[in-house]
């Protein structure tokens, strides 16, 4: 049996999102809406895996409600793709336990990003946080989702997805029941790098704010930023040979032609051998002309959050309706009586 197309993905409401999620995610997501059915989540209950979330209501719902500003401002269209939060579709919970008896110790064991998260005291990182890939596997396939973009740091997450997929499959003697969901991983900034160190990732955890340039930050404090963004000596290269070693020089361009939607060669060849100030201006110019809309919308819907609650409302409905006959079958193949 082939599973028809259909998308799924999912942001966490912490902190505010940057443009690491925009280009490495969001930006696709916009596009894909013109390809295939989509849904897209404000990922609330994997928040709680974070001190930032976590035993702050207040602050969970602020962050909700601007991660769904975010997906509308950049371009999803709310009438054709439910957008919702996740704790809104309890059948997430609810699939997430039957896949935390489909899924194995050792598997969980080789999750990097947990390992990452949970620093040297294990010991005191919560349950959720290490069973957290396992309710991402339940996010795609409790709608049996069939395409999931997302940034490279995500693609792990999306193997163990497919993994718990077939076994659940398998142990249940069901050979298609769930689809194998493809990570989507596309565009020139796959992996957007912090702008004060090229070999980590840009992120929403990261001390500095200077490392990252959020979605809510005005044209004064891109220019700043992008101005003050780690470089070396060196002119830009001519070829991509000449970007080896040089993870900063690298990422502002790979940013360049992902905001430009160019390819990095055109890119490189348009500005080989040029000094960074030039370049760094042209790279704030372009970010300025690109994300401004974006936040200008984002704070237009962020004065009215009733209507984005209306929005995660609705979105949350029509997910639903996907959602529960997913999981009346999935209850029956396991022999819950119902
Ligand atoms: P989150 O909230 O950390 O990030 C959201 C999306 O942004 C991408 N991303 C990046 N892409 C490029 N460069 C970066 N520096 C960068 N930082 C983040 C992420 O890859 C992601 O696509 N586990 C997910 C949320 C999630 C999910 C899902 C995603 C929960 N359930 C189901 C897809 C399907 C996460 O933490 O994303």
């Amino acid at each position: 049996m082939t599973h028809k197309p259909l998308v799924l993905s999912g942001m966490q409401p912490t902190n505010t999102l940057h443009l690491g999620n925009y280009l490495g995610a969001l930006k696709n997501w916009v596009r894909m809406q013109n390809e295939m059915p989509c849904l897209f989540c404000v990922v609330d209950m994997h928040a709680i895996t974070t001190d930032a979330a976590y035993g702050k209501p207040e602050e969970l719902t602020r962050a909700t409600r601007e991660v769904a500003a975010a997906y509308i401002a950049a371009g999803v269209d709310p009438a054709r793709t439910p957008v919702f939060n996740q704790g809104q579709v309890p059948e997430h919970a609810e699939l997430s336990w039957i896949f935390n008896c489909v899924a194995r110790l050792g598997w969980m064991d080789r999750m990097t990003q947990f390992k990452e998260k949970s620093g040297k005291h294990k010991e005191r990182s919560s349950v959720g946080l290490y069973t957290y890939p396992v309710l991402m596997a339940a996010d795609i396939l409790v709608y049996k989702a069939t395409h999931v973009p997302v940034g490279e740091d995500q693609k792990q997450h999306l193997e163990l997805s497919r993994d718990i997929a077939q076994k659940f499959n398998n142990d249940f003697g069901v050979p298609d029941f769930f689809p194998q969901p493809e990570p989507v991983i596309t565009g020139a900034a796959t992996r957007v790098m912090s702008l004060r160190d090229g070999t980590k990732k840009m992120s929403k955890s990261e001390e500095s704010d200077l490392s990252r340039i959020n979605l809510t930050d005005d044209a004064e404090a891109i220019a700043n930023k992008i101005r003050r963004a780690k470089t070396d000596p060196l002119p830009l290269p001519d070829s991509k040979d000449g970007l080896k070693d040089r993870p900063e020089a690298e990422n502002l361009l790979n940013i360049y032609a992902a905001l430009a939607d160019q390819d990095r060669d055109q890119v490189i060849a348009e500005f080989a051998g040029q000094q960074f100030s030039g370049f760094k201006q042209k790279l704030a110019d372009l970010t300025v002309a690109k994300i401004g809309p974006v936040t200008a919308e984002m704070r237009r819907l962020l004065a009215d959050p009733a209507e984005i609650d209306r929005t995660l409302k609705s979105g949350a409905a029509r997910a639903r309706a996907i959602a529960v006959p997913v999981m009346e079958e999935v209850r029956r193949r396991v022999g819950f009586i119902q």
